[in-house]
């Protein structure tokens, strides 16, 4: 039904009806090189599952099934280490700002490591790479007349003596009333804000409420001059989901604002306006008035994107020359790549109007996204993750009670695509229980088990492929169709459920064929059941592997299984229950997933918090 190659409308049987999905094909090119961003964690502190669900992961299983489809993929990420967060962070813990990073940078990667998320390169915003790009941008987005400098009341509190940036200002959001809302966005109606919009403005530092506006430099990128090109951009971005494209639409909807894209910090990206020409009306910067300032740290951030696939270019040695130039600039990027981001609801307008006006104000021909998967929160409980309050579960804590694969598949098989989800520790245990233990683990080890003690530790020969077989492959190749579409158009919540779907086909088959019954009469009846069993390991390693990639590789391994034994279907389905042999040997492996006692739920309610009372 999907085939490889070309992008374009594929209809994929869904029951009665039938989906669309959209692939895209520019001219007579095919997108045939996918480049994958994750937003980027900021920095400072360890990230919660919420993060993890809402981009990272979902950009990794992703990732992981374009390359298993053979496709050329290119998975960036990067830590977003500017803006104030980062440098109060590094003041709490007594360590110059650099260094903050370096660590900080240090433990997340091996904390991504931990959850199999595979990126290409995983780099950091405070790279010279990025400095280069993003100073390159500003210069010439100020000489196409698309910056101007404005002279803006800055908030200065006097009881810090310095400063406030835009999200260090709380007060009362002006459309929705919301109490906490931060200078630069209202995260309650996600309605981007400057700190002069707040009412009772006041320090989110100190509390203190005596701060004053004082004149400073600044610069702002004239998006508002970009609507109409926005708009129909947005518009013919037909496959969007419904979530990313109201938000964008929103935006403009309530008039784009220009933005202001300097900040009066130490940290960051400078800005070097001594090298910029002149503008179209003839005008040069004010560089004395700008020194000292550094670009705001959304405007850096995503422009890292770029920056880190330049990383990872230039960190290949020898003959293995990268380049990054193809991914990102020029025709043959525009004709073969497909850019596909993965963020949380809160990110959408920095990448449906920032970005795209930084990449479109340079007058050089950027690559702007394809496809952009958004996501609604993942609560704890009732209440949000909370990295400041550090509430909910943590990707150390997580991976310190539980192998990654329990937690892909939950946040996977939960993703908060249409609507917030919600985690709770009852939730999350019923569900791997019951899918992870009860469904493809029980399948695996009860078909492997049964085999040795029968057979010994070998593929039996014996009987032939039969109606029960038919019956199962023609089920397989429908929820095989369904599942890769799924994939494809990156509906996680539904792959998910198909994926359990074809894993439940396994139990049913065994369920029926009865070979531990078949064994007492007909010997050759239960080597073809358990025969085609075994394949099916092999068939579900490879389909699971995008989801749970260790749990796969436990399987393919216990198989004894060779890379090119781990091809993603391309044929018929009936052809891969055939594909190991008899005689061929296997081993049991230790228990996939030990299912967790009522007990435990209890302890981690009491451990993490959340629980009802
Ligand atoms: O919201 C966040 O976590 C940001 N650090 C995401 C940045 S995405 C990109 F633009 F860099
Ligand atoms: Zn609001």
């Amino acid at each position: 039904m999907l085939t490889d190659g070309p992008f374009y409308m594929v209809p994929a049987p869904i029951c009665a009806g039938f989906i669309y999905l959209v692939r895209e094909r520019q001219g007579n090119m095919i997108q045939n090189r996918i480049l994958i961003t994750s937003a980027l964690p900021y920095i400072n502190g360890i990230k919660h599952l919420g993060n993890l669900a809402g981009s990272m992961l979902p950009a990794d299983v992703y990732a992981r099934y374009q390359r298993a489809r053979g496709r050329e993929v290119l998975f960036i990420c990067a830590t977003d280490e500017h803006g104030t967060p980062a440098e109060l962070a590094a003041l709490g813990e007594g360590l110059p700002v650099a260094d903050y990073c370096e660590k900080w940078w240090g433990v997340q990667k091996k904390l991504s490591d931990g959850f199999g998320l595979s990126f290409d390169h995983f780099g950091r915003s405070s790279s010279a790479q990025n400095r280069e790009l993003t100073q390159h941008f500003a210069k010439v987005l100020w000489e196409n007349g698309h910056i101007e400098e404005r002279t803006t009341r800055q908030v200065f509190s006097k009881a810090e003596a310095r400063f406030l940036p835009d999200r260090y200002v709380i007060g009362t959001c002006p459309h929705c009333g919301y109490d906490r809302a931060g200078g630069d966005q209202c995260e309650n109606c996600t309605r981007v804000l400057d700190p002069a919009d707040l009412k009772s403005p006041r320090s989110a530092l100190s509390g203190s409420s005596e701060i004053e506006f004082r004149d400073s430099k600044h610069l702002f990128l004239k998006q508002s001059g970009f609507s109409d090109e926005l708009r129909a951009w947005i518009n013919s971005k037909v496959e969007w989901p419904q979530l990313v494209s109201s938000i964008a639409l929103k935006w403009l909807d309530e008039g784009l604002q220009d933005r202001g894209i300097t900040r009066d910090l130490s940290w960051g990206v400078p800005v070097n306006a001594e090298t910029w020409g002149r503008n179209p009306q003839g005008q040069r910067p004010d560089v004395e008035g700008l020194k000292g300032k550094v670009f705001y740290v959304w405007f850096d951030a995503p422009i890292e994107y770029i920056g880190a696939t330049r990383e990872w270019a230039e960190a290949a040695t020898g003959s293995n020359a990268r380049d990054w130039k193809s991914w990102w600039v020029g025709e043959e990027a525009q004709a073969k790549v497909r850019y596909v981001q993965f963020m949380g609801k809160d990110n959408v307008p920095f990448h449906t109007v920032g970005f795209p006006v930084t990449m479109l104000g340079s007058g050089e021909k950027w690559k702007l996204v394809d496809q952009i998967k958004g996501f609604n929160w993942l609560n704890y409980y009732s209440g949000k993750f909370s990295t400041s309050q550090k509430r909910g579960v943590f990707m150390d804590t997580a991976l310190e009670i539980l192998p990654p694969d329990f937690w892909r598949w939950y946040l996977t098989a939960n993703a908060p695509e249409s609507s917030d989800a919600s985690f709770t520790w009852q939730h999350f245990s019923d569900t791997v229980n019951k899918d992870l233990a009860d469904v493809l683990g029980n399948f695996v080890n009860r078909t492997l088990k049964f085999t040795q003690g029968k057979w010994g530790s070998v593929i039996p020969e014996g009987g032939k492929l039969g109606p029960k077989e038919t019956k199962l492959t023609d089920e397989l190749e429908r929820r095989f169709g369904l599942y890769s579409a799924f994939l494809e158009d990156i509906q996680l919540r539904k792959a998910a459920a198909e994926l359990r779907a074809i894993w439940v086909l396994g139990n049913e088959y065994l369920a029926d064929a009865a070979p531990w019954t078949a064994i007492r009469t007909d010997k050759d009846a239960a080597a073809v059941s358990v025969r085609v069993a075994i394949n099916l390991i092999r068939l579900f390693a490879i389909l699971s592997s995008p989801v749970i990639p260790f749990s796969a590789k436990a399987m393919a391994d216990s198989l004894g299984l060779a890379p090119d034994e781990l091809q993603w279907p391309k044929g018929k389905i009936a052809g891969e229950i055939s594909v190991l042999k008899p005689g061929r040997t296997f081993e049991v492996p230790p228990v996939l997933f030990a299912k967790i006692p009522p007990e435990q739920v209890i302890a981690w309610e009491a451990r993490f918090g959340g629980a009802p009372a």
